[in-house]
């Protein structure tokens, strides 16, 4: 499938407007493209306690499971300060790498970190996280 990258960007732009950032006042937001076509968008949502915190690829990749998708080919990320536009790349954490690791093929699936609809720089799983654990090694 060819991926449409501006209207992923477009929509992770979207997202990051939901965001509930309180006290990093960083504001994330994501789309998640599943297989058939869907986008699925996230938001990183806060919490007093701090540790309930959750990251937006996570908040994209939950509602899509719990939705009944499973497979994945990408997911654009942007992420900045909600005093200024967004001006740098913003990886997603390990723990993100991790909930990836769970869904997608790391040969194939592709993480896109967006400045702008033009500017962004993409990855393969594999090389954000090379050496991994997953559900092949319970086998
Ligand atoms: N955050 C994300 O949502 N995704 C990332 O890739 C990096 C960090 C969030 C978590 C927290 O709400 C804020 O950004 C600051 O760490």
């Amino acid at each position: 499938m060819n991926i449409d990258y501006k209207l992923l960007i477009k929509d992770a732009f979207e997202a990051q407007k939901q965001s509930y950032s309180p006290y990093s006042n960083f504001a994330v937001g994501s789309a998640l493209l599943s297989e058939n076509g869907k986008i699925y968008k996230g938001c990183n949502i806060e919490n007093a306690a701090y540790s309930p915190t959750n990251c937006a690829e996570r908040t994209a990749f939950f509602k899509a499971v719990s939705e009944g998708e499973l497979t994945f080919l990408a997911i654009v990320i942007v992420g900045g300060s909600m005093k200024s536009e967004v001006n740098d790349y913003c990886a997603p954490c390990g723990v993100c790498r991790q909930v990836m690791v769970e869904f997608c093929n790391p040969e194939t699936f592709k993480v896109i970190l967006a400045v702008s609809e033009t500017d962004y720089k993409e990855y393969l799983l594999k090389e954000l996280l090379p050496v991994r654990f997953s559900n092949a090694d319970l086998k």
